[in-house]
């Protein structure tokens, strides 16, 4: 570990370990969830301006990481949302409820297991009953276990990637599209992993390759309907996801050009942007949130 501040270039973060799922209230140090870094190695709180007011969201897997953060920041901008997590993350759901409630915004807690298409049913339904209504959908939960070579991927595993990271996606869209209108809007959480194809996560790559395809396919069904669906591909971000599931030596390399990895409120304004009618010509795009790193698509 470095003495660099958290927001400095040459930032490592220290060394940690927690079981799957992780939990953000043990992550050292805490993440941003209503900052912004700022260029002198502060932090700034986001500036909100109404831009989401009146708007009802889903956010799966918003108990954490970015998803907290989404959460928040779209409170900040006037929205309510109603955010999925497994039963284990309770304790962080509960803050993010808090936080959310202290932005002036209505926060519905539901614990599921995405993996089964009833339960995607029973949450869009609870959702619309509880929210009234949905205008937008993130779809953000997603597992990843790191293994180096393709000879010891079990294939155990490989089923549960993609049975948690991509079929959800499909439900919610599915289950979600009757209850929107002109204006909705469908975000999916993609990786940087889809672009650069990174080794030791290949069944979590692969998913994060067919959201990227999955978000263009839909918006191609969806546009001419006036309902967008972007994507957003994350680089190293500092959430629990990473404790949980990476070794040593890939949290010791836990960076990008900017010298750090990002926070979760710079990934969560992007999902305002394209929640927003700031982003009112985006739909089948991705934006590449990933502390600089130069992408093709
Ligand atoms: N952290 C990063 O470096 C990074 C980089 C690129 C993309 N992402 C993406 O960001 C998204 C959010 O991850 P995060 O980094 O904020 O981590 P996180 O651990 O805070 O969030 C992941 C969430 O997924 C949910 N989840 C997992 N399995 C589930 C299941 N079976 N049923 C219901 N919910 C389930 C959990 O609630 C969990 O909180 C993911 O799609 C991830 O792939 C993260």
């Amino acid at each position: 570990m470095t003495d660099k501040g958290q927001f400095e270039e040459g930032y490592q973060v220290p060394v940690q370990h927690q079981k799957a799922p992780g939990l953000e209230k043990d992550l050292n140090p805490q993440p941003l969830y209503d900052q912004l870094p700022t260029p002198d190695g502060g932090a700034q709180l986001y500036k909100a301006a109404g831009k989401l007011e009146g708007k009802k969201a889903i956010i799966t897997g918003g108990d954490s990481g970015i998803g907290r953060s989404i959460a928040i920041l779209y409170a900040m901008e006037g929205a309510d949302v109603f955010i999925a997590y497994l039963k284990q993350e309770e304790e962080d759901a509960q803050k993010t409820k808090k936080l959310v409630e202290e932005k002036g915004g209505k926060c519905y807690l539901h614990t599921t297991d995405l993996r089964d298409r009833d339960n995607c049913k029973t949450l869009v339904d609870e959702a619309v009953r509880q929210l009234g209504g949905v205008d937008v959908l993130v779809n953000n939960a997603a597992y990843q276990m790191m293994v180096e070579d393709i000879k010891d991927l079990d294939e155990d595993q490989w089923i549960e990637t993609f049975n948690t990271n991509i079929h959800p996606f499909f439900y919610l869209s599915k289950y979600t599209l009757p209850h929107m209108k002109k204006g909705s809007t469908i975000i999916n959480n993609a990786s940087i992993n889809a672009y650069i194809g990174r080794p030791d996560l290949l069944d979590y790559t692969s998913t994060k390759g067919a959201i990227v395809s999955f978000t263009r396919g839909l918006s191609n069904q969806y546009v001419s309907k006036g309902i967008r669906v972007n994507a957003v591909a994350p680089g190293p971000v500092w959430t629990p996801l990473i404790p949980a599931t990476m070794n040593e030596e890939a949290i010791k390399n836990f960076t990008s050009p900017m010298g750090r990895p990002s926070q979760p409120s710079e990934i969560a304004s992007c999902f305002v942007f394209l929640a927003s009618a700031d982003s009112s010509s985006v739909s089948g795009q991705t934006i590449h949130a990933n502390g600089g790193v130069i992408v093709n698509g």
